[in-house]
This record gives C-alpha cells, sequence and structure tokens, in this order.
C-alpha cells in the first residue's frame, strides 16, 4: 500500500474512531480491508480507497473501522475483575449506598457481550443480596455489528467454551442447532447500545462501576487522556474504574487513583475508597501508596 493510501486510513481511524493505526501494523490494511472492499462491490482496495477520499460514505466508514479494530474478547476474561466486583466492590457499594438501592454499570467497548453478560452472571450469583435494588447494566461500542450480536445472546460452541465456566454454561444457556442462547433472566439484565468513545457520553449517565478493558490501549495517549476525562464525569464520585490488566495510565493525568486490591482498578482522586478488609473479610481495595 501506497504510503499516502496508509496515511488516509491513519487519519480517517483517528478523526472517526480515536484508533491508532502505526506503521507497524499498516500490513493489516490490505487484509482487513479486501474483503470490505470487495463487500462494497469496488474492483480493488485502491478503488475504495479513491473513494474514501473524497466525503467517505459513513457506512462505508463504519465498515472500514469494524475491520481495523481489535474485537477480540471472552466472557469472564482475566476473571479477578469478576471475583473483585462479586467480593469487594458490590458489598462495598451495598453498605455504602443505604437507602439509594440502584446500581448502574457500565461496560465500555463490551464488543460482542461477552464482559457484560460476564457482569450480570456475577451479580445472579448474589442477587439475595441485591434483594430490592435496581440494576442497570449497559454495554456499549462503536461497532454496530458486535452490538446486534450482543443483542442476540447467541454465541458459538467457540465462543463459550473460552472463559465460561461449565456450570455457568449449563445453568444459563440453552443450545439449538450449535448456538448457544443466553436465557433470558440474564440476557434482560442488560441493554446495549452503539456509541463511540471519542464523542459525548453524557446522556448514557452516571455509572457506579464503568468496566473499559482492553479499549484504550488503541489510543493514543491524548485520546485516553480525553476519554477519561469524559469518564470521570460519569462515574460516580465514589464509584470504581476498571480498567485492563496490563494498561496503566501513568503516563496520564487524570482524575483517578489506583487502588490495591484487583490489577486495573482505579477510584476518583476525591472518592472514598478504603474497604476495610474486615468488610468483607477477602480483600483491601484501599487506595495504593
Ligand atoms: C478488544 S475489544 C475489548 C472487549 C471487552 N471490553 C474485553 O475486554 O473483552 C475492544 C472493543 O473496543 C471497541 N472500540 C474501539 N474503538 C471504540 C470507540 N471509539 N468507541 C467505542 N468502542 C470502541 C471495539 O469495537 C472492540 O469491540
Amino acid at each position: 500500500m501506497k504510503i499516502s493510501d496508509f496515511e488516509l486510513y491513519r487519519d480517517l481511524l483517528l478523526r472517526n474512531s480515536g484508533l491508532s493505526l502505526t506503521a507497524e501494523k499498516s500490513y493489516l490494511l490490505d487484509s482487513r480491508l479486501t474483503p470490505v472492499s470487495r463487500k462494497w462491490g469496488y474492483p480493488t482496495l485502491e478503488a475504495m480507497t479513491l473513494a474514501l477520499r473524497g466525503i467517505p460514505d459513513t457506512a462505508l466508514l463504519n465498515d472500514v473501522i469494524e475491520a481495523m479494530s481489535t474485537s477480540d474478547t471472552s466472557f469472564f476474561r482475566d476473571m479477578t475483575p469478576f471475583t473483585t466486583l462479586r467480593d469487594v466492590l458490590i458489598p462495598h457499594l451495598i453498605k455504602d449506598r443505604g437507602r439509594n438501592k440502584h446500581l448502574r454499570i457500565w461496560s465500555a467497548g463490551c464488543g460482542t457481550g461477552q464482559e457484560a453478560y460476564s457482569i450480570a452472571i456475577t451479580l445472579k450469583q448474589i442477587e439475595s443480596k441485591l434483594k430490592g435494588w435496581k440494576i442497570e447494566i449497559i454495554g456499549t461500542d462503536i461497532s454496530s455489528q458486535s452490538i446486534r450480536k450482543a443483542s442476540s445472546a447467541d454465541y458459538t460452541q467457540f465462543e463459550v467454551q473460552r472463559g465460561l465456566p461449565v456450570s455457568y454454561l449449563i445453568q444459563y444457556f440453552q443450545e439449538r442447532d450449535d448456538v448457544w442462547h443466553l436465557q433470558d433472566s440474564i440476557r434482560n439484565l442488560v441493554t446495549f447500545e452503539q456509541s463511540n468513545l471519542i464523542e459525548s457520553i453524557d446522556d448514557l449517565g452516571l455509572f457506579d462501576i464503568i468496566f473499559c478493558r482492553n479499549v484504550l490501549s488503541n489510543f493514543e495517549n491524548n485520546t485516553r487522556q480525553s476519554i477519561l476525562g469524559r469518564m470521570s464525569e460519569q462515574l460516580d464520585e465514589n464509584g470504581f474504574l476498571i480498567l485492563g490488566e496490563s494498561e496503566n495510565m501513568a503516563a496520564l493525568k487524570t482524575d483517578f487513583t489506583p487502588l490495591s486490591g484487583c490489577p486495573g482498578l482505579y477510584g476518583h482522586n476525591t472518592g472514598r475508597y478504603r474497604i476495610d478488609a474486615a468488610e468483607t473479610g477477602t480483600k483491601d481495595v484501599s487506595a495504593a501508596s
């Protein structure tokens, strides 16, 4: 691919999705975009590239972004955030909230829904503690294709074999014609919507916990910083942010403080985080020194 074409895709992706395409990843353009050019009826990838030089068709641009995004995900990915949610964060929030029995959890960059449904299954496991609580779990992603799949709650054998404990597969899924369908008792706990993290997120409302794992690593530092800045406004002052295990914000100026107890766990700089270990008997999520 010509340098000028690489630069066109790099700029389009950055401007419209925040995704950062580095020169080392330029080899992905041919293999991922050739199928898009065929789908759109262009004789060659070069012909599609030419069409994108004008005012690009929004649907075509979305297909380009989807093709270039990393969408790998699995149920209960990295497990620790979900045990921390069950054993530490939810018990803490139940105690902290008093009379306001309302919990809102956001899976930002939810992909095909496995993360949001893993949160829902985790909460289902402790539903007796959450009796009388209103729970909202919202999954958002830039990819309309991923949002459609997430909403269908249908997964392949390969997808349910990745990370999902067999007991949950038996308990919450039904198999029909090689498709594993998630029961409505879990599915109805989650709503999905298409939303771009580099645009306004105000209308999603205020959350108690934000999961944004394995998403920001695809962005440049200034994009990460501005997304985290807007997320800090959408997170309750005493709420929690969970990033991917290997993602760290050390180089960024943000309103968040890392908390010990779970890799990737953060709270507001001004929040009340100290969760007494005695509260749960398991972990201490106090501000990391
Ligand atoms: C690697 S997946 C992570 C899925 C899940 N959070 C996990 O950890 O398994 C990254 C997701 O981020 C989404 N994404 C990329 N850029 C985005 C943006 N600007 N706004 C919203 N979602 C975005 C991609 O479509 C993809 O589904």
